[in-house]
């Protein structure tokens, strides 16, 4: 994995990984991948990894520290890597490390990172305090 901003003070309370291959209909008209897109995907797995640790439905709250770093291109794979970085009563930090390979010669490269606030919710949509997954 190309360089990447760590989990605060080194910690995870849990991980998850994805990835997607970039198509032409996610890039502008010169060939870079539009932003959005590393965005909702980074938010789809911030979900997966809050629900799962949580063990209840979530909300995302916030979205912030996002840099981009390096443009994506079509065909290139797109890795996204979650780490809960912090927990609460019923929200939680998932730091967002986005990495690219081109898959044809295997060179990777940082892409982009993110922190995200994740909170439990109840059957109405309020805040829920958990219980981490074992
Ligand atoms: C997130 C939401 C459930 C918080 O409800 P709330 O009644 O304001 O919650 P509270 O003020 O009691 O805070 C609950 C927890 O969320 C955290 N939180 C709330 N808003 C936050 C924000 N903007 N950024 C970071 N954390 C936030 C609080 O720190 C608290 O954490 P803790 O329980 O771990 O101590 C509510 O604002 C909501 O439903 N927002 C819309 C979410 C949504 O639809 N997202 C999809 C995109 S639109």
């Amino acid at each position: 994995m190309p360089e990447c901003i760590q989990p605060e003070n080194g910690k995870s309370y849990d991980h998850m990984d994805s990835s997607f291959v970039v198509m032409p209909r996610d890039t502008n008209h010169y060939g870079n991948v539009h932003g959005g897109i590393i965005v909702v995907a980074a938010d789809n797995l911030a979900y997966a990894i809050a629900a799962r640790f949580s063990r209840s439905n979530v909300v995302t709250a916030r979205i912030g520290e996002w840099d981009f770093i390096h443009p994506v291109h079509a065909g290139d794979n797109v890795l996204l890597a979650a780490d809960i970085v912090r927990v609460g009563h019923s929200s939680m930090d998932v730091r967002i490390c986005v990495s690219g390979e081109v898959l044809k010669t295997g060179e990777t490269f940082a892409v982009a990172s993110a922190l995200l606030t994740m909170v439990a919710v109840d059957e109405h949509g309020k805040p829920n305090p958990f219980v981490p997954r074992a």
